[in-house]
């Protein structure tokens, strides 16, 4: 397996950060299976609930794990950094006349905000912004679907990546409410393609398989000034890298971001499947996943994990 290959680069720095990631994997034990599966979306609930996994990847490629570092899970909606990330290279300020860069405070999912801001979803990374964002990309992309598959094998170094077809497929039965959301952007003329074709990519997005190790490692760019070691691309300029972090910290965990600045003090993106990402600039991205939820969503183990970590290397962003 990829995680325990890795474990062999790089000895003592290795050795140091190793024993602090195992101590963080001690401290979140208690909280592994504490919260509730996401339930919304059939083929989630089906999930072990009493997972933990994080793994570490560092600018100067060395990768750290604790726990079941195989485990592989659907990223759900730590893909919207990767859709806004490819979105990015293609416009620039014609895609923030469509979506905000101001926190919501609101459900990932929530649709009152959306009517009241006249189809103009408040950030990239609640629903309605990721969804618009993907009409963007939609419009620019031959194979929407592929492309952003492509994305993650190459970042990830993993080219046998999948979609788990069968979790796409249930969040598109169950499509409702982000339907609800793109009709209504649709209503307010900020949506261009059919909605049920840039929903099916979506959900594609959301389903991409990965385990710890990968998506830090397809997320590496975030702490690297825009450089993809793995994939040796240059995904977006420092520049952008920092506004995207900067996005990232004050709108990446919904209506919590503001808990999770104050306890980790890091950029971070979570998903309803348990898993966040998180970012030291110049140092490391860091994913952790745990399938039990807080109430607004949030991995319960995770971001004790994060946190953990945070205190541990003393770092904040501040
Ligand atoms: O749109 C949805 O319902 C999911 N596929 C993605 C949601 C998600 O991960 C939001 N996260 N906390």
């Amino acid at each position: 397996v990829d995680c325990n290959k890795s474990r062999k680069v790089g000895k003592r720095a290795l050795h140091d950060f190793q024993a602090l990631l195992n101590q963080v994997e001690q401290h979140s034990r208690p909280f592994v299976g504490k919260g509730k599966v996401a339930d919304y979306i059939p083929a989630l609930a089906e999930v072990n609930p009493l997972q933990f996994a994080i793994a570490v990847v560092t600018t100067d490629g060395q990768i750290y794990t604790a726990g079941n570092c195989e485990s592989r899970f659907t990223i759900q909606s730590v893909s919207k950094v990767m859709t806004l990330t490819l979105a990015l290279q293609r416009y620039e300020e014609a895609l923030w006349r469509r979506v905000g860069k101001e926190p919501s405070g609101t459900a990932f999912n929530s649709l009152t905000q959306l009517e009241f801001e006249k189809g103009i979803p408040r950030n990239p990374f609640i629903n309605a912004g990721a969804i618009v964002t993907c009409d963007a990309l939609y419009s620019r992309l031959s194979a929407p679907i592929h492309s952003m598959l492509e994305a993650f094998r190459a970042q990830s170094d993993n080219p046998r990546v999948i979609i788990d077809k069968k979790v796409a497929n249930s969040e598109y039965e169950h499509r409702h409410r982000n339907a609800a959301m793109a009709h209504l952007m649709k209503s307010f003329g900020n949506f261009d393609n059919q909605v049920d074709d840039v929903l099916k990519a979506y959900f594609h997005y959301c389903a991409i398989e990965l385990n710890v190790v990968e998506l830090a490692k397809a997320y590496s760019y975030l702490s690297n000034a825009g450089y993809c070691q793995f994939s040796n691309q240059q995904l977006l300029t420092a520049r952008q890298t920092k506004q995207l972090n900067s996005l990232l910290f004050t709108s990446g965990l919904y209506d919590a971001a503001g808990d999770f600045a104050y306890r980790v003090g890091m950029p971070g993106k979570s998903g309803v499947s348990g898993t966040i990402i998180a970012v030291v600039p110049g140092k490391f991205t860091v994913a952790v996943y745990s399938p039990g939820l807080d109430k607004v969503g949030n991995s319960v183990a995770g971001i004790e994990a994060l946190a953990k970590l945070s205190e541990m290397i003393e770092f904040n962003a501040f």
